[in-house]
């Protein structure tokens, strides 16, 4: 028995699933899909195959001429889910699992119609990543195993579906429609992704259209209009893309995460949406995703940096081609004070802040943080300082061509680098980063004159000409920058002068928010309450429920807010605030 991945019960000696035939219906009266799932595996072979499963109601598991299976479903822990473990006779190469999906099944989101756009149909989504696909399908979760799959969704007539997959066709019958998907790229389990809801689509480019419902359609198309330079500046920094499509899914507001790289289909929250395309860094940090992450993965939560860190960098560099150096260092430095911040949140647990992490008995989604992305972010940075761009840019290429539609681990990391940069992993001390807590003294630190500009502005209240160049990540920094003990006026004066309760911009406004509750300026308190009703994205649950909580006045407008909205949050994101609650 061998265990690589301490996030999955499957053993390395058992056979590999090749491809998936996915077929469920959707219910949204019973909040369960009905479905059947086929595995077919690698090669023919006897003996148990242990699949991931998390709150399944399992019916029945049979081979391709119909004979039943003996089969056992262990008790659930509670990080894995349940083993389920299938005895496969001699030859066997295929095997079908009858099964529902439980209403509380951790990757789905089922929405009323008052917690969508337009207020009249339900909507469903899927967010897999990390562990999360077995709520949906009993699988091998874990990305070292990549599969092929087809699927067919069954939902009622007036929805649509969307899949992260190649849209193959919609049939209708009576009352529902059956829509049939093919993805045929090997990905990563996490990486299995839908959506149902009224939802209609418009073209953004050759290879991209955004899909959204109705209501919101004009405006996500306009805030994304410039995915096609985005996507054509990747190109020419990483090689062809290799998804054929790159389409967007509008998110309803509960989606927990600002984006997620579901491939040929990125999901995207609606607080992108500020009306004036500042926010989307966040696309061009999925885009990115569909080299350093779908096509090169990390193999397990252990070695998330290599997902995120390398995503963070190939984020910056494609803005940088967009935007110019000055706009990808004000963004480095935003990373460098959420790194500061979370590294703080996570001092009493320093192993979790070193890159390579260890995680048996941990939940992913526990010790999810800003560190693997901006502490990546740093690592990647130094060795392209140490060896130069055009040497780093070479590196990359490599990198991504080696280990294409394959998951690795740091190790592997570290001794492809040393093979193909020999030294350079020493010169930048890249032990400190990966296996150390905290963050090295030599590590980069970004410089650009509009940083030194807002450095000299700090915890004042700038003038109508000092901000009139800002762009809102300016406003975001500054506002971040502001010392604790900032007084009173300066906060009255800035929100006279700049209306920052006001901003439509979620990225200022939260930083806004935090700012003033934190020194204790209670004007925008109202804002802030209803804000989060409006949204259950979890970089502004978190420090805004945990402002609050901090301040005895104001914790039980906390409670009180969370008591109103928590039934309406993605389940990862209550948990979240949970957390925050009974801590403080
Ligand atoms: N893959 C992540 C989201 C994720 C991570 C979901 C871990 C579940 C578990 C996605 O690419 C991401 O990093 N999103 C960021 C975007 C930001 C770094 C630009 C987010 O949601 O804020
Ligand atoms: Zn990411």
């Amino acid at each position: 028995m061998a265990r690589l991945d301490p996030h999955s019960y499957n053993d390395s000696t058992q056979p590999e699933t090749e491809t998936l035939d996915w077929k469920a219906r959707v219910d949204f009266r019973t909040r369960r899909l009905h479905a059947e799932a086929t595995l077919t595996l690698k090669e023919a072979s006897a003996g148990p195959l242990d699949l991931d499963t998390r709150d399944l109601d399992i019916r029945g598991v049979v081979d391709a001429q119909g004979r039943p299976l003996p089969y056992i479903l262990s008790p659930p822990e509670p990080i894995l889910g349940s083993r389920l473990r299938i005895e496969l006779p001699a030859g066997l190469k295929q095997l079908t699992v009858r099964y529902r999906t439980s209403p509380e099944a951790s990757a789905l989101q089922w929405l009323t119609p008052s917690q969508t756009a337009g207020g009249q149909q339900p909507f469903l989504f899927s967010q897999c990543q990390a562990i999360h696909a077995r709520s949906v399908v009993p699988l091998q979760d874990t990305p070292r195993i990549r599969i092929r799959y087809r699927a067919s969704l069954r939902v009622p007539k007036q929805l649509k579906s969307v899949m992260a997959a190649s849209f193959v066709a919609r049939e209708e019958h009576g009352v529902e429609a059956e829509e049939h998907y093919e993805m045929p790229q090997p990905v990563p389990p996490y990486l299995l992704a839908f959506a149902v809801g009224s939802l209609t689509s418009k073209e953004l480019g050759p290879r991209s259209r955004v899909w959204a419902e109705p209501e919101a359609l004009e405006d996500a198309a306009d805030e994304f209009a410039g995915v096609d330079d985005m996507l054509k500046a990747a190109e020419s920094l990483f090689g062809p893309y290799d998804w054929e499509r790159f389409d967007l899914l509008l998110m309803p507001p509960s989606f927990p995460y600002g984006g997620m790289e579901n491939p040929r289909l990125t999901f995207l929250t609606p607080t992108l949406i500020a009306g004036d395309k500042s926010l989307v860094n966040v696309v061009a940090h999925e885009l990115a995703h569909s080299w350093t992450g779908n096509l090169v993965t990390n193999a397990s939560a252990e070695h998330f940096w290599l997902n995120e860190g390398f995503t963070v960098f190939a984020e910056r560099r494609i803005l940088e081609a967009l935007a110019g150096p000055e706009v990808a260092a004000l963004h480095a430095a935003l990373g460098r004070r959420s790194l500061d911040e979370a590294l703080h949140h996570f001092r009493a647990h320093p192993q979790l802040t070193a890159l390579r992490t260890h995680l048996s008995g941990v939940d992913p989604d526990e010790a999810f943080s800003q560190i693997p992305y901006e502490k990546g972010y740093l690592l990647l940075r130094a060795l392209e300082d140490a060896v130069g761009r055009p040497t780093f840019d070479g590196f990359l290429r490599r990198y991504l061509a080696k280990y294409r539609f394959q998951a690795l681990t740091t190790e592997e990391f570290v001794r492809f680098t040393e093979a193909e940069l020999p030294g350079a992993l020493a010169k930048v001390d890249a032990d400190a980063y990966l296996n150390r807590p905290g963050v090295p003294p030599s590590a980069p630190r970004p410089t650009s004159a509009r940083l030194e500009a807002l450095e000299k502005l700090r915890g004042t209240v700038p003038s109508q000409a000092d901000t009139k160049d800002w762009t809102p990540t300016e406003w975001q920094l500054f506002l971040e920058s502001m010392p604790t003990d900032t007084s009173q006026d300066v906060f009255r004066e800035l929100d006279a002068r700049f209306s920052l309760t006001g901003s439509r911009n979620s990225e200022v406004l939260v930083a806004w928010l935090v700012a003033a509750l934190r020194a204790g300026f209670d004007a925008p308190l109202g804002r802030a309450e209803e804000f989060l009703g409006e949204v259950g994205r979890m970089k502004y649950l978190k420090p805004l429920y945990s402002v609050l909580a901090s301040s005895r006045d104001h914790r039980k407008v906390a409670r009180a807010a969370f008591e109103k909205n928590g039934a309406r949050y993605h389940p990862i994101a209550r948990q979240g605030v949970e957390l925050i609650l009974t801590r403080a």
